[in-house]
């Protein structure tokens, strides 16, 4: 009998990944997700055709129409499927947005999350439970380190910052958007659960996740929208830093390989940062010029000299810790190669 995999955020750019990797490796996969991306950041995040393109693409595929904030509905669905595995990548994903809407984002990164985690504590305790959480958690501490400034980017002065930041930054004391200290709740309640009931609990700090399914929108999906505006010539606002501030971007494909690794080997209240590393990393001025190199058109856009509250100046994670305990895990997509499918992707979508 196939295992059962449920997936939250299934219609996201890394739930469907997540999804369809399983489902490639026999898992019959359920997913809860309520298109919330769309009330988040308006219809240009709808995420119903990935909704739609896992059902066409995905055999077996369950759909839930499930807010992850409804307690009972939760509870219940969990009891009910008790999945071998939970990949819990539903989320208030952006930064900017959670200062309009502060309910619905701790509502969702912090409480929902514990819907899930005392779900599968009454369910099954022994599956592997992986959330995705951020490197908003370590608040904009990253910009207090030594940077040096080069011709296009921003970087770590000093060598012990040279692999990036490692999972033991800390994470208090520093200025985290409304967003960043309701997944840092939603991480915290993860690690605990771990630790305190023994449960095979997983936290990936997400960096720049990034890949062809992302509804990219201007608040959240960097490269997916950068290219969007590219591709429409229209105007791309750069905040601050002279656009070189710098975010590394992994595909949503080699997240979904770290999580099975995770799934089949799994481990307690384990802590990763997960993202492209310095290899996968660039600046908005990097990334235009990758840009522009793939599909032969400019970037337009305009310079306004005001950061966003608490953005990273530079940041790209140490993968070291994620290769030490999975060796066989590794980056597969290079930067170019994931901007390359990104565009080939909204060339499809939006039908040219
Ligand atoms: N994409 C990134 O750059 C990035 C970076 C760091 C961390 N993360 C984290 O990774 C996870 C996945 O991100 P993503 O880029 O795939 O986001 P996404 O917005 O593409 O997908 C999230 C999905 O969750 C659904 N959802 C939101 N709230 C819901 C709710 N209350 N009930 C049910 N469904 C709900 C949305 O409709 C959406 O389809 C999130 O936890 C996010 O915070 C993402």
């Amino acid at each position: 009998m196939s295992q059962l995999l449920l997936v939250t955020g299934s219609s996201g750019l890394i739930g469907s990944e997540v999804c369809l990797f399983f489902g490639r490796h026999g898992f019959t996969v359920h997913g809860i997700d309520n298109n919330q991306r769309a009330v988040f950041l308006g219809e240009a995040g709808d995420t119903r055709w990935n909704q739609q393109r896992l059902a066409r693409d995905l055999p077996g595929f369950v759909h839930h129409e499930l807010d992850i904030r409804d307690r009972t509905g939760v509870l219940e669905l969990v009891a009910q499927l008790r999945p071998a595995g939970i990949v819990h990548a539903a989320a208030q994903p952006s930064h900017d947005r959670a200062a309009a809407i502060p309910f619905d984002d701790f509502d969702t990164n912090a409480v929902g999350t514990l819907n899930l985690l005392e779900a599968a504590r009454r369910a099954c305790p022994e599956s592997p439970f992986i959330h995705l959480s951020t490197n908003k958690v370590y608040g904009d501490a990253p910009n207090s380190l030594p940077l040096r400034e080069l011709a296009t980017r921003w970087d770590f002065a000093d060598p012990a910052q040279a692999r990036g930041i490692a999972e033991d930054f800390p994470v208090d004391q520093s200025l985290h958007s409304l967003f960043g200290a309701s997944k840092l709740a939603g991480d915290i309640m993860t690690q605990e659960y771990g630790r305190y009931f023994n449960m095979p609990t997983c936290v990936l700090r997400g960096g720049c996740l990034t890949g062809p399914s992302h509804s990219g929108v201007a608040l959240h999906g960097f490269l997916s929208y950068l290219v969007k505006c590219n591709l429409e010539q229209r105007e791309y606002r750069v905040l601050g830093f002279k656009g070189k501030q710098v975010r590394d971007n992994i595909h949503s494909e080699d997240v979904a390989r770290f999580i099975y690794a995770f799934f089949r080997a799994p481990r307690v209240a384990e802590v990763y940062n997960l993202g492209g590393g310095r290899d996968n990393s660039c600046s908005i001025l990097e990334a235009f010029a990758l840009a522009e190199k793939i599909t032969g058109q400019p970037m337009r856009h305009t310079y306004v000299d005001a950061p966003r509250i608490g953005d990273h100046i530079c940041y790209y994670s140490d993968l070291r810790k994620m290769r030490a305990h999975y060796p066989n895990w590794t980056i597969t997509k290079s930067l170019e190669q994931t901007i390359a499918e990104i565009v080939e992707s909204w060339h499809r979508r939006l039908d040219r």
